[in-house]
């Protein structure tokens, strides 16, 4: 395989590094924005020099963002060039696209670092739903949040303090916005369910609370309650089409997902046959992201150049029977209507059982008021 990396950063590195072991991968030309001496003689300012050259047969992005990443993985595929990809904003709002591209131009699509970092996820679920019905994914997807989380109930840190030690850690992306607005868990939601039920479920129809604006007071509910915070995707197929939401949820401390620490992603899948499968490890990182992403050239030279479904028919989002108490804690917390709310502390209030799209209007209506709303379902 002759390949070229677009992007030099963090997992291009890596990616760079584990390939170079490695006789089937030849990562001919890398288009970084500085040169350096690993990639001496084969680094390019220009996408146009990889784009362009009939000898690379594999594009493998890992710049980031939507653009110019979209424009580059198209113009690759219609150029007949393989593309392989950890960058899950692009996949996520180009998911449709990109898999009809490489159907229609006979070429591989593979992005199993965007989702889980280096965990084997959307090779499972591909494997998974071959001989058997995934009937609901979730769990915990952001090393970030989960570690900003974990260090504010173990250590009583502030929240921007736990922040700043991700991103010294380099668990937190540059600007973490994406990580503490839950859109990097909505980005891999979306994927993932798309994936598991053979169908596209759109990210920007997915509701998603962060925890941007979490408390240590917030956290002390959990401790009264005997449950652990975390930020969590949920999704199940339902009779109309699949249910899926992103949202900061209270978790009994006994279960699983309220153990999980530090940066640990946990993804499980429950199918008909095999019920629960769960998947812990790093979400993250340089080496077992780049790990993936090798593991998807690997597959192309060993004919394997598939997407992990053709299927990409809208899915319509249906959250109604999704139905918990919810924790809402605001200035405006005396907004919400006296019928739904249990019980009520300060500027707390916990409610009856709500669907999600019931919660989340109450949110945005408190959040109108009052912007620095939280909002978590209990399990
Ligand atoms: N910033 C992400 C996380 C890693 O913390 O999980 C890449 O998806």
């Amino acid at each position: 395989m002759k390949a070229a990396l677009l992007g030099h950063g963090t997992i291009g590195v890596g990616v760079d590094r584990i390939a170079a072991s490695l006789p089937e991968i030849d990562i001919v030309r890398v288009l970084a924005l500085e040169t350096d001496d690993e990639i001496l003689g084969r680094h390019t300012f220009h996408a146009d020099d990889i784009l362009n050259d009939p000898e690379i047969d594999t594009v493998i992005e890992v710049m980031g963002g939507i653009h110019p990443a979209w424009e580059f993985l198209s113009r690759a595929m219609k150029a007949g060039k393989n593309v392989v990809t950890a960058n899950k904003a692009v996949v996520a709002a180009y998911y449709r696209e990109l898999v009809a591209l490489s159907l229609e131009h006979h070429v591989a699509f593979r992005c199993t670092a965007a989702v889980g970092g280096g965990i084997p996820w959307l090779v499972s679920l591909e494997r998974e739903k071959r001989g058997d019905c995934i009937r609901k994914i979730g769990g915990i997807m952001n090393g970030t949040t989960n570690f900003i989380l974990s260090r504010m109930a173990r250590d009583h840190m502030a929240f921007n303090d736990a922040l700043l030690e991700a991103q010294r850690l380099g668990y937190a992306e540059k600007d973490p916005s994406a990580d503490i607005d839950g859109d990097d868990v909505r980005r891999k939601l979306s994927i993932s369910a798309s994936v598991a039920y053979d169908c596209f479920v759109d990210e920007t129809k997915i509701p998603t609370a962060g925890i941007r604006f979490v408390t240590t007071d917030d956290l002390a509910f959990g401790t009264r309650t005997h449950s652990v915070l975390k930020l969590a995707a949920f999704s199940r197929r339902t009779e109309k089409g699949v249910s899926a939401f992103v949202s900061p949820v209270f978790i009994p401390s006994e279960e699983l997902l309220a153990s999980v620490p530090e940066n640990v992603n946990l993804l499980t899948l429950t199918a008909e046959h095999s019920g629960e499968l769960s998947f812990a490890g790093q979400g993250a990182g340089r080496y077992p992201t780049a790990k993936n992403v090798v593991l998807d050239l690997l597959d192309i030279v060993s004919g394997v150049p598939a997407f992990y479904t053709d299927h990409t028919a809208a899915a319509e989002i249906d959250n109604l029977e999704e139905c918990y108490s919810w924790y809402f804690r605001s200035t405006s917390s005396s907004l919400l209507p006296a019928e739904i709310v249990e019980e009520t502390s300060h500027e707390t209030a916990v409610t009856k059982k709500l669907p999600v799209p019931d919660a989340f209007r109450y949110f945005s209506l408190l959040k109108e008021t009052d912007p620095e709303a939280f909002i978590a379902a209990i399990l």
